[in-house]
């Protein structure tokens, strides 16, 4: 298992490896399963714009094609190529909900909000706060085990 602070540090890593051309906006994730292993992340972008795949959804579609289906925690750092320093990033709409198809109401969600003498400050949320009154699975009877 790692820290909070780790999966911070690999979600860092996964940013530089984002294709911004277009927004110039680099977002890295790290997606921790049950069993401690993790899935990096980065957004990819497009000429056509609308075809832009978040960090997120890149470490989550990562993760589900190599088979895994339990997740514990997801690291997002985010920012413009040339801030010195990265503020907060909050997943969008559409991650959260690819989020919700996958994970239960006490998923962690770690925000890295602040880069101060070197050190990474974050918040952690859950899902079901930041997904409140969500449509999932289970609305569609889907029994979370049959993911
Ligand atoms: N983006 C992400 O990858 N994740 C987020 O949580 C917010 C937005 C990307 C999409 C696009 O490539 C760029 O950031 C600007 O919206």
């Amino acid at each position: 298992m790692k820290t909070y602070e780790e999966l911070i540090e690999l979600a860092l890593e996964a940013r530089q490896m984002a294709y911004t051309p277009y927004s110039h906006f680099k977002v890295g994730a790290a997606l921790m399963t049950k069993e401690g292993k993790v899935y990096k992340g980065c957004n990819i972008e497009n000429a056509s714009y609308t075809p832009t795949n978040c960090a997120e959804r890149t470490a989550f579609f990562k993760a589900i094609s190599e088979g895994e289906r339990e997740f514990e925690a997801l690291a997002i750092v985010g920012g413009f190529e040339d801030q010195e320093k990265l503020e907060l990033c909050s997943p969008c709409g559409v991650c959260r909900q690819v989020i919700r198809e996958f994970c239960d109401d006490d998923f962690k969600i770690i925000l890295l909000t602040g880069q101060e003498d070197g050190k990474n400050q974050y918040e952690v949320y859950d899902l079901t706060e930041i997904l409140p009154l969500s449509f999932g699975p289970t609305d569609m009877h889907i029994k979370p085990k049959s993911r």
